[in-house]
């Protein structure tokens, strides 16, 4: 095959024994479960990585992986199958929660507020908690509250910190927030909306594998980890609720997303409404 046809190829052959060394890997360095039925996934997420690299087998990709000593290539291949799916106030029964029944007594008894978005995807989900804080108490800064916000895709991180939405993307933004905590910016006839400094402000980025080494010292008080256990199995959901439960002050808080369960899970914490658990 001439490389231009390489090009213009859309689709790759992928054999089930090259598709279980992908599973592999992508398991070792993520936790991510590709369960049975996920090779046309797989295929259409890696052809574009082939096609860049200028290959025409997935032999010859898995071969380029084998023989990357910087962790770049892995580091793009997990990229490639990483799921970003997100949203504005998704889920919005918890961030009703957090404002009725959790900040108010934890604003007014701890020195420092400390919140993680771990799997945060493109910000939306932490932008949203700003704002929240925001509205509810407008003097916060960064000494009172912080929300670190990690992800292990760099890519979406830096989308992240960058800041800028499509109209579509800010959708489920009520517009007085939107008027408030946006600019919106006009290029090439396309608006998008760039989230402003008081928002900004409250929120630190940082690229962050939950399967490895976490940086993080001292107790959190809330912890979101939204739909992103559901990609992996049960055996490294509990493996990381436990080490989540190990970082949770005494009445902090777990969320998880609503079509997730930790039943089976742990029994270190206590459920309190759907996808919403607290430490005893
Ligand atoms: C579907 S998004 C969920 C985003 C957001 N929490 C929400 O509920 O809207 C899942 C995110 O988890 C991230 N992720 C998957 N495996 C991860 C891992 N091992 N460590 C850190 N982030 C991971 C993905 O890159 C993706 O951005």
């Amino acid at each position: 095959m001439t490389s231009s046809q390489t090009i213009e190829r859309t689709n790759f052959d992928l054999g089930s024994e090259e598709f279980n060394t992908i599973a592999q890997l992508l398991y070792r360095e993520s936790g991510i479960n590709l369960g049975p039925g996920k090779d046309s996934l797989v295929k259409s997420r890696l052809s574009k990585r082939l096609r860049s690299l200028g290959l025409s087998e997935f032999s010859e990709y898995l071969d380029h992986l084998k023989a990357d000593r910087s962790g770049q290539e892995v580091r793009m291949f997990v990229e490639s199958l990483t799921t970003h799916k997100t949203s504005f106030f998704r889920e919005a029964a918890h961030f009703e929660f957090l404002r009725r029944e959790v900040l108010p007594k934890w604003i007014s008894e701890k020195t420092k507020v400390r919140i993680w978005c771990a799997g945060c995807s493109s910000g939306e989900e932490p932008y949203s908690l700003a704002m929240m804080l925001r509205e509810d108490y407008p003097g916060l800064d960064r000494n009172k509250v912080q929300i670190l916000a990690t992800d292990i895709s760099s890519e979406i991180i830096s989308k992240s910190r960058e800041g800028r939405y499509s109209m579509d993307a800010v959708r489920d933004v009520p517009p007085a927030l939107l008027k408030k905590y946006f600019r919106p910016i006009d290029a090439d006839g396309v608006r998008r909306y760039e989230v402003t400094n008081p928002i900004r402000d409250l929120v630190a980025f940082a690229r962050m594998n939950l399967m490895s080494q976490w940086p993080i010292k001292g107790l959190l008080q809330v912890i979101f980890c939204r739909n992103v256990m559901i990609y992996f199995d049960k055996r490294t959901q509990r493996a990381l609720v436990e080490r989540f439960v190990d970082l949770l002050d005494t009445g902090g808080y777990l969320f998880i997303g609503h079509s997730e369960s930790l039943t089976g899970v742990t029994e270190d914490l206590r459920y309190v409404q759907p996808a919403a658990y607290q430490k005893c």
